[in-house]
């Protein structure tokens, strides 16, 4: 099979990238800056790109790609909704076009957060930000497109490449004698290896006819607090992590209070287990302190 991967440099496309090396598969790897070696460059947004490079020989397009600063998009929702939600329709048009299958993400920050047990795919999305608007609004470019889809909301990500909140949770409490941390938004972190690797079992066993809406992020259940207090106790710092409410820290883009979802959909579909997140960020710290040591 031929699988092009959007936004092939970001935290989700990376992990996918290291992962496809043991796959017999051809795997085609773009962002929307190039690196001149194996990512090619191409701007999803862009029809004609997104012709040149969604082809007739294409069987699986995985879009990474998106528009993620929550804050910024409040003030350039048109910027937001051109990537995430546009770009996507463009996407899913070509994939149609190409019988192509389309693996697409979108966030827990479709919900309110008025909820007090885990969003199944069944409940009703109410965004409360322009981001979560713009994902929502790919969400359904993608399915009324007509084009074989599989949509996975995710939530929390974190990795070893890019900007996320376990490094600047490490790097603050690396250097502070004490930080305060959110503790009344509930949710649950997702380690980007874990999805990666999801995707691939999806790939490696074909199960490509799978198609719908998902929801996959690790199990349990966290605040920001408790996840900032884990990341702080499995790398052995001494900072003293302390629980605030989000009203110390007024932000432009309201966020859900609550945003667990309920995996059961993907569980059961795709036979997998869902590693809890603590477990996860307990594997992913061996590899963050290997990596700091080299
Ligand atoms: N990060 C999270 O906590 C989180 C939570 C819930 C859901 N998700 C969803 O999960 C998916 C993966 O997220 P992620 O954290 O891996 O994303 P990411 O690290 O922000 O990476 C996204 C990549 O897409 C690229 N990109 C942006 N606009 C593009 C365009 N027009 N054409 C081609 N590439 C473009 C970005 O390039 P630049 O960096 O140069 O813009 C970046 O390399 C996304 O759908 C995201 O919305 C993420």
């Amino acid at each position: 099979m031929k699988i092009l991967v959007i936004g092939a440099k970001g935290q989700l496309g990376h992990e996918i990238k290291k992962q496809s090396h043991l796959s017999d598969h051809e795997f085609v790897f773009a962002d929307i800056q190039g690196d001149g070696e194996s990512i090619i460059q191409l701007d999803m947004t862009d029809p004609q790109q997104v012709q040149q490079f969604v082809t007739a020989d294409t069987d699986v397009v995985i879009n990474c790609a998106a528009y993620n600063d929550v804050e910024k998009a409040e003030t350039d929702e048109q910027t937001a909704m051109k990537v995430n939600a546009y770009a996507p329709g463009l996407l899913a048009d070509a994939a149609k076009k190409a019988d192509a299958l389309l693996i697409h993400f979108s966030t827990d920050y479709v919900f309110d957060g008025k909820a007090n047990t885990p969003y199944t795919e069944e409940d009703a999305p109410a965004p409360l930000s322009a981001y979560g608007r713009s994902k929502l609004a790919g969400e359904k470019a993608v399915q009324e497109s007509g084009c074989r889809y599989m949509i996975f909301r995710t939530s929390w990500l974190y990795s070893l490449s890019g900007r996320n909140f376990f490094k600047t949770i490490a790097d603050k409490c690396a250097g502070s004698p004490s930080i305060k941390v959110v503790m009344d938004q509930t949710g649950t972190p997702t380690n980007a290896e874990d999805l990666a690797y999801f995707i691939m079992h999806i790939i490696e066993n074909d199960m490509l006819d799978k198609t719908g809406l998902y929801h996959y992020s690790n199990d349990g259940v966290a605040s920001w607090f408790d996840f900032a207090a884990a990341i702080n106790q499995e790398l052995g710092y001494t900072c003293s992590v302390h629980p605030c409410r989000t009203s110390e820290f007024p932000t432009k883009a309201a966020r859900p209070a609550y945003s667990v979802m309920d995996k059961r959909k993907v569980k059961e579909t795709f036979g997998v287990e869902v590693p809890h997140w603590h477990d996860s960020l307990r594997v992913f710290v061996m590899g963050y302190l290997f990596f700091q040591s080299i």
